[in-house]
C-alpha cells in the first residue's frame, strides 16, 4: 500500500482547498469543484455521512477523497460512495489502493473500528469511464440505470448502478 485512510479535520482545509483547485479541470466534468468546501463537509459528518481522506504516504500529499454518503443502517445497513482522485496522484493507481480501504473500513465491524455497511453502491454517469473503470477494479456489479438520477452541473443526470456487498468482498490483511 502506498497510502493510508483517515477522517478530515479542520487543518486539513488550505491542504484540501489547493488539492481541488489544482485539480478542477480533472473533477469538473463529473462532479462539483468546491475547494472552500471542507468546513461544511466537516460540520455535515455524522451517522449519515462518513469522509475519508486518502494520503499518500511518502509525501503527505491528499491523493483523493471518498464520501460514504446515504449512510442507512437498520435492515439496510447501506452506503453510497462519492469520490474523486486529485493531481498529481491521479492515474497512478493510489486512488484504487485508498478506496479498498475505505471499503475495508465500512464492511468491517464496529467493534474493530469498522461501519458495519452490508451493502456499498457507486452511481456513475454512463460516460464516466475512469470512475466505471475503478469501481470494476475494486468488484463492484453492475446493477442497473437509474434515469434522471443526481442534479449536476444543470441537469438531472442519468446513472449507472454498481454495488457490493459485504460477502463479495474479501478483507484486507493488516501489514
Ligand atoms: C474516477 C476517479 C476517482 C478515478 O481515479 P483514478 O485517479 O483514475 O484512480 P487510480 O489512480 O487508481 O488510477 C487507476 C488508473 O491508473 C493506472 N495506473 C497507473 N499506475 C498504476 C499502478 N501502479 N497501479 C495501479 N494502477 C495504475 C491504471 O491502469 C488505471 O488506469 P485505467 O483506469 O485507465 O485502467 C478520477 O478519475 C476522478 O477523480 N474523476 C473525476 C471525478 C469523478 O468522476 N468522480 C466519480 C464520480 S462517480
Amino acid at each position: 500500500m502506498r497510502v493510508r485512510i483517515r477522517a478530515p479535520r479542520p487543518a486539513d482545509e488550505p491542504m484540501y482547498a489547493e488539492a481541488v483547485r489544482r485539480s478542477a479541470e480533472h473533477i469538473g466534468r463529473w462532479n462539483p469543484v468546491e475547494p472552500d468546501g471542507l468546513p461544511d463537509l466537516l460540520d455535515r459528518q455524522g451517522v449519515g455521512l462518513r469522509t475519508f481522506l486518502i494520503e499518500d504516504l511518502e509525501t503527505g500529499g491528499l491523493v483523493g477523497k471518498c464520501n460514504v454518503a446515504n449512510i442507512v443502517m437498520g435492515r439496510f445497513r447501506n452506503g453510497a460512495l462519492g469520490y474523486d482522485s486529485y493531481l498529481p496522484f491521479a492515474g497512478t493507481g493510489r486512488m484504487t489502493e485508498g478506496m479498498r480501504l475505505v471499503i475495508d473500513r465500512c464492511f468491517a465491524d464496529p467493534a474493530d473500528g469498522g461501519i458495519g455497511l452490508h451493502r456499498l453502491e457507486i452511481n456513475v454517469q454512463p460516460d464516466n469511464d475512469r470512475s466505471i473503470a475503478l469501481a470494476r477494479r475494486l468488484g463492484f456489479r453492475h446493477e442497473g440505470f437509474t434515469p434522471r438520477m443526481l442534479f449536476l452541473d444543470g441537469a438531472w443526470r442519468d446513472h449507472e448502478r454498481f454495488a457490493l456487498t459485504a460477502e463479495e468482498w474479501t478483507p484486507l490483511i493488516p501489514e
